[in-house]
């Protein structure tokens, strides 16, 4: 999409609804790290075209054949060792700094938030950069690839697993709990290149619908959210979201 093709009227009427909330809260999911190089899950180039989510993102494929599991996981944090923040990681930081967003939920295990200068993240899907044991509390933040294949607990000699949440794991309470905590305090939701199938993110836009707030969502496609949105802005979220910045910040001179 060129720049000229940004929705710049629903942009404007965006900003609006975003200036005149009390509590914005930002979804986010792969679309938003997709123009810093990192793939997407779903539709024609997504992961889950390529790769089994069964063998590669349950505990179960782990249990099966965990070096193979290890290998993905390795060529992924290459990617995002590798991959920087985009103009839509940075606009959603200034947003925060504005005092206008108040915490980011993520369902993105990259760190590109964190490095474009988020503060209050919540991290659902955990955290792709660190490694934890499966079997006592020993956890490790991974600042490259592994080299040996699946790698092994210092503490126990068990197997180390990414730290992220699988297909048929629960989010940690302390996590989950957090998050709806923001939804429910949302009377605007950002909801930013996620397709919403998987939950409970998906239901998040609900949430904050039901309780009488306002759904925004940046997306490139349709998706199962759009239905539900006040306003879709259709483009992609390092073209978009900067514009909002700047409209936002012409609103509050
Ligand atoms: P999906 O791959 O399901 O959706 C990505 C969304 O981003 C799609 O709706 C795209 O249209 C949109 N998109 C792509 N590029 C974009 C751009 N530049 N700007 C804006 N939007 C863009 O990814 P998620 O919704 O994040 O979970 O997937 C949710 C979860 O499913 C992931 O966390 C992962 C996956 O399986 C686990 O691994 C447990």
């Amino acid at each position: 999409m060129e720049n000229n093709d940004v929705p710049f009227d629903l942009i404007e009427k965006a900003s609006e609804i975003i200036v005149k909330s009390g509590y914005v809260v930002v979804l986010t999911g792969s679309g938003i790290s997709a123009e810093s190089g990192i793939p997407t899950f779903r539709g024609k180039h997504g992961l889950w075209k390529r790769y089994r989510p069964e063998q590669l993102a349950t505990p179960e494929g782990f249990a099966v054949n965990p070096k193979l599991v290890w290998e993905w996981y390795n060529w992924r944090i290459n990617l995002v060792l590798n991959a920087e923040p985009n103009a839509g990681h940075i606009a959603l930081s200034e947003l925060e700094k504005m005092n206008i967003v108040k915490s980011i939920i993520t369902q993105n295990v990259d760190d590109l938030h964190e490095r474009a200068g988020s503060r209050n993240i919540i991290k659902l899907h955990g955290n792709i950069l660190e490694a934890r044991c499966i079997r006592c509390d020993y956890k490790m933040k991974i600042q490259k690839p592994f080299r040996d294949l699946p790698p092994k607990c210092p503490v126990c000699k068990n197997l180390l697993r990414p730290n992220v949440v699988w297909f048929n794991e629960p989010i940690p309470m302390d996590v989950l709990n957090r998050a709806y905590e923001e939804i429910e305090r949302s009377d605007c939701l950002l909801v930013i290149g996620t397709s919403g199938v998987v939950m409970p993110a998906g239901a998040f836009p609900s949430i904050v619908k039901r309780n009488g707030g306002k759904v925004i969502e940046v997306n490139v496609d349709e998706t199962h959210i759009s239905w539900i949105a006040d306003i879709t802005l259709r483009g992609e979220a390092g073209k978009i979201l900067p514009v909002i910045v700047e409209k936002v910040k012409k609103y509050l001179k």
